[in-house]
């Protein structure tokens, strides 16, 4: 399946029109994350490639400034950073900002397993910023009917509750209850929703959930229609205790890449249905301690942090497998320097530590020998030491009641459009969530 998926994308490249020597080229699909194998070595996953094949923007100097001039803020450290990277008419939601005209913002999780890890956590953390950012309404979407279609092991009451205890983490990213709708799919979907659902299903062909996802005539039927369902909160009147019958607003969707071929799919469909185009801003994936080849994995345990670790198993964990960019001995390492670009190390403090100059000062010496991967392991563990157990302490005080109250379809929420630059004054202390 991913094979035809990587065959396909080869096709739709720019650069790649040439025959390919390399024996296998990366794979980036809603199921499958691993960089290229060159040499008979994987390599990283080569994201500038991505935007040319799946023919999305980069997010460029440019468009941050225009972001912090229209928003007041500093675009936050995973911005800035260029962890999210690519997008879609990201463009076209500042302007309605500006335009104090409004608009929502939409994600969602497959909750596959109770234990969430610091990549799963990353876009929802992100999503909690851009809520803090734009004050607008959000919905989150739990695929528990995703995950039951594409996992034959697991059973309804399983998915079920993985939902459940998926929204305690989501919530515990700190998001406002007034401006916040979570949603499992086998609770939630049914009225206007679904007829959004059917008008989705009657403009994709089995062909082109083929094309797009790389199914066969084994796969489920269930899994040729999912898209629908993961399309549908693209579109306003999908949720009417927000925005009533309007279906004229747009929404952002921040999302990891390898959901991108869902919302290409989405944004064709939504030309055809007279609705606005969802626009996108999409996520690297937080590397495996193991190095950037591929992603953070539930089913590896040795590969992720997660969101449960105690400190010492984060200390742990990140002594004996971050991979590290430095050399061998202390004696190299004094003489050669090491490398941030590859240490995970360094890349994880990249993606919480907010002082440039500190992040700066910590490459420059790293370089030089003057700083060991001991000691810059040391410093990444009291970071994710913090920022897990900020998370825990957050966590430990969402009651089941918190949770029913965002999952509850008939509470109104208050969709009017903030004032541009209303929530500027607020940026320091949403400053929290990342380390100083
Ligand atoms: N399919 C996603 C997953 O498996 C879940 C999802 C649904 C989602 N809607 C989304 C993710 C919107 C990002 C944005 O995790």
């Amino acid at each position: 399946m991913a094979d035809q998926v990587a065959a396909q994308l080869e096709n739709v490249s720019v650069q790649d029109s040439k025959p390919q020597v390399e024996p296998q080229a990366q794979k980036i699909t809603p199921w499958d994350v691993e960089g290229a194998t060159v040499n008979g070595q994987q390599v990283a996953i080569d994201y500038d490639k991505l935007i040319n094949d799946f023919g999305t923007k980069k997010i460029d100097k440019e468009l941050l400034e225009r972001f912090e001039k229209v928003t007041g803020w500093k675009p936050h450290p995973l911005l800035r950073r260029g962890s999210f990277f690519s997008h879609r008419e990201l463009d076209v939601i500042l302007t309605r900002y500006e335009q104090k005209k409004p608009f929502y913002l939409y994600t969602g999780r497959g909750p596959s397993s109770d234990s969430m890890h610091l990549g799963h956590l990353i876009p929802f953390l992100f999503t909690k910023w851009l809520q803090d950012v734009f004050d607008v309404p959000l919905v989150i979407q739990l695929t528990d009917d995703e995950k039951f279609l594409f996992k034959p092991n697991l059973k309804i009451e399983q998915v079920k509750e993985f939902s459940f205890k998926n929204a305690r983490d989501i919530i515990a990213c700190g998001f406002k209850l007034e401006k916040t709708f979570i949603f499992s799919d086998l609770d939630y979907v049914g009225g206007p929703f679904y007829h959004n659902v059917v008008r989705i299903a009657r403009c994709i062909t089995a062909n082109q959930s083929k094309g797009t996802f790389g199914f066969n005539d084994s796969d489920n039927v269930g899994k040729f229609h999912f898209v629908s369902i993961q399309a549908a909160p693209s579109f306003s009147n999908s949720f009417p205790q927000i925005f009533g019958d309007r279906s004229d607003i747009p929404c952002l969707i921040p999302c990891a890449i390898d959901q991108d071929p869902y919302f290409r799919q989405t944004r064709d469909v939504a030309v055809k249905l007279k609705y606005p185009k969802p626009c996108l801003i999409h996520a690297k994936f937080i590397p495996a301690l193991q190095g950037s080849q591929t992603k953070m994995s539930a089913s590896n345990e040795m590969s992720s942090i997660y969101m449960h670790d105690t400190p010492n198993q984060i200390k742990n964990k990140i002594n004996k497998h971050a991979f590290s960019g430095g050399q061998e001995t202390m004696e190299e390492q004094r003489r050669l320097g090491g490398n941030p670009d590859v240490d995970v190390s360094f890349q994880y403090m990249l993606f919480f530590v907010d002082d440039d100059a500190e992040m700066d000062q910590l490459a420059k010496d790293y370089r030089s020998g003057a700083l060991l991967t001991g000691e810059l392991k040391k410093k990444c563990i009291a970071v994710i030491q913090k920022i897990v157990g900020d998370f825990q302490e957050r966590k430990s005080k969402v009651t089941d009641d918190m949770v029913r109250a965002f999952m509850d379809p008939t509470r109104k929420i208050d969709s009017s459009a903030p004032e541009p630059g209303s929530t500027a004054h607020l940026q320091q202390s949403a400053g929290k969530e990342t380390v100083a």
